[in-house]
């Protein structure tokens, strides 16, 4: 089974990457939204056509299930994608909520993202619904997507940015720390050491992997072998589009563009 995987951009090459890195032979499929990125700053409504658009592409490819790799798109637009299709959808969000409720320890959670996804509220209503004493942090930082699309990593301008945005969170004191954009896996180093090293910290690409890859061991759909060739589209190839996406996959690949 093709594995489609949609972000806003390149960003969710993180999570193509970590699926790759749980199922190597299984042949995906990857849109990045590069001519109508960012996500974060868009309205739900925006949002949802955007990946309802998104979805029907990958489907049109021949994937088997949805992945929503952008957090801003799921946490808008997961219940209105499910609606129309007929495939499986998994996102970010829900795993990343799971694991969070499985770790804290003092019930304060906290979640870093875009505006889109902190103003959604989908992690207080879900994790509300699991456990009505857990509270949720939410602090949007929407100064770290271009950080690292720059690559400015381990810059002292973003470490002072990251302790900014991480100072409320840790007056709160949370325990726990959902990473809830798809690039700040690439500040995951930074961010562990500016919250503290007793806050744990969730990586929703890691997450997902591990859903999709339950899914396809619980319904036989995990390929074994053969030749696999994976596809990476974009709507825009712009001038550094291709140095990113080296950052974000440690590599050169193909990029498609539709
Ligand atoms: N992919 C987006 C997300 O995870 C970040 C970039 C954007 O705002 O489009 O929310």
């Amino acid at each position: 089974m093709k594995i489609g995987i949609f972000d806003s951009g390149v960003g969710g090459l993180t999570v193509a990457k970590e699926i790759k890195n749980l199922l190597p032979n299984q042949p995906i499929i990857y849109f990045g939204d590069t001519a109508r990125t960012p996500y974060g700053t868009k309205s739900r409504e925006t949002l949802i056509t955007y990946a309802r658009e998104d979805a029907a592409f990958l489907l049109e490819q021949g994937a088997g299930l949805i992945v929503i790799a952008c957090h801003s798109a799921a946490s808008t637009a997961t219940d209105a994608l499910k609606e129309g299709l007929d495939v499986p959808v998994f996102e970010v969000v829900t795993p990343s909520i799971e694991q969070a409720l499985a770790k804290t320890r003092t019930k304060r959670i906290g979640l870093i993202g875009t505006r889109a996804t902190v103003a959604s509220g989908i992690y207080e209503k879900k994790i509300g619904v699991l456990d009505s004493e857990a509270k949720v942090i939410g602090q949007p930082c929407p100064l770290l997507v271009p950080l690292v699309e720059e690559g400015w990593l381990k810059a002292r301008e973003t470490r002072m940015i990251v302790k900014k945005y991480l100072r409320p969170l840790k007056q709160q004191k949370i325990d726990t720390l959902v990473l809830g954009c798809t690039h700040y896996p690439l500040l995951k180093k930074v961010i562990q050491e500016k919250i503290g090293k007793r806050t744990e910290v969730i990586d929703p690409s890691l997450e997902v992997a591990r859903a999709v890859k339950n899914y396809l061991n619980q319904n036989g759909g995990i390929e074994c072998g053969g030749q696999v060739k994976d596809r990476y589209f974009v709507s825009d190839i712009g001038p550094a589009t291709q140095e990113i996406v080296r950052r974000f996959m440690g590599r050169r690949i193909e990029l498609e563009k539709v």
